[in-house]
C-alpha cells in the first residue's frame, strides 16, 4: 500500500446520509469536504442542457472534461447558474447514475476529484472513494441504511408522508438506483474489505458524526 492519505472515504447507497455525516465530519475536523456524487449529477444536468444523450459515452466524456462548474460556499455553479437545487432532482439523479456507468466519464472525473486534497485533509463521499479516487485513504467507511428508513428520509426532506403512493414512489425509485450502482461494471458500489461498515438505520446523524470521528482519532 502507497503512504496514506488525510482522506476519510465516506462510500454508500443513494440516500443514506452520507452525505450530511461526511461534511460534518470535515467541518470537525477543519478538512475540506468533496461531494462526489454533484460531479456526476453535474455531469448529467449538463448533458441534458446541451442535448447529449446520457448514453452518449464519448460526447459525455468530452462535457464531464471541460464541465464550468464553481463551488462556491453552499452554492454550485453551472456555467455561472446556480444550479444547486436543479441538481438534486430524482430525474437528474437517475441521470447521474446512467452517465456513472461509463468508464469515459469516470475517467475524465478522476483528476478532478483527487484535486480536492490539499495539505488540509479531505471528506469525500460518493460510491468509489476508497475504492478508486483514494485507495490509500486512512480511514474508509461504507455508510448504508436499510431502503425503507432512507425511502423515509428522502419523503421527509420533500416534505411528503412516510407511507402511501409517493414514498412507494420513493422506495422504488431508490431500489432502482440501488441496483444500477452495484451491478454497474466500472467501480461498482460495494464495502471494502478494508471499509468499516456504519448502518445509520437505527442511529442519528450525531451518533454516526461521532462514531466516524471516534475511528479516526483510534486508528
Ligand atoms: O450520491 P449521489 O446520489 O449524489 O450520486 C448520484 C449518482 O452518481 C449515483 O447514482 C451514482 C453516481 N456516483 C458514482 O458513481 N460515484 C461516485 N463517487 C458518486 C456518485
Amino acid at each position: 500500500m502507497g503512504k496514506q492519505l488525510q482522506v476519510i472515504a465516506i462510500d454508500g447507497p443513494s440516500a443514506s446520509g452520507k452525505g450530511t455525516v461526511a461534511s460534518r465530519v470535515a467541518a470537525a475536523l477543519g478538512w475540506d469536504y468533496l461531494d462526489s456524487g454533484a460531479l456526476y449529477r453535474l455531469t448529467a444536468l449538463y448533458a441534458q442542457q446541451q442535448g447529449v444523450d446520457w448514453k452518449d459515452e464519448t460526447a459525455v466524456a468530452s462535457l464531464a472534461v471541460g464541465l464550468p462548474v464553481v463551488f462556491k460556499g453552499d452554492k454550485i455553479l453551472l456555467d455561472g447558474q446556480d444550479v444547486s437545487q436543479a441538481i438534486r432532482s430524482e430525474e437528474i439523479g437517475m441521470g447521474a447514475s446512467a452517465v456513472a456507468a461509463l468508464p469515459a466519464v469516470r475517467t475524465a472525473l478522476l483528476q478532478r476529484q483527487r484535486d480536492f486534497l490539499t495539505e488540509r485533509g479531505l471528506v469525500g463521499d460518493g460510491r468509489d472513494m476508497g475504492s478508486v479516487v483514494f485507495p490509500d485513504a486512512c480511514l474508509k467507511i461504507f455508510l448504508t441504511a436499510s431502503a425503507e428508513v432512507r425511502a423515509q428520509r428522502r419523503a421527509r426532506q420533500l416534505d411528503l408522508p412516510c407511507e402511501g403512493e409517493a414514498y412507494e414512489r420513493i422506495l422504488e425509485s431508490i431500489r432502482a438506483r440501488d441496483e444500477a450502482d452495484s451491478r454497474r461494471e466500472v467501480a461498482p458500489l460495494r464495502q471494502l474489505p478494508d471499509a468499516r461498515l456504519l448502518d445509520t438505520s437505527e442511529i442519528s446523524i450525531e451518533e454516526s458524526v461521532k462514531k466516524v470521528l471516534d475511528w479516526y482519532e483510534k486508528k
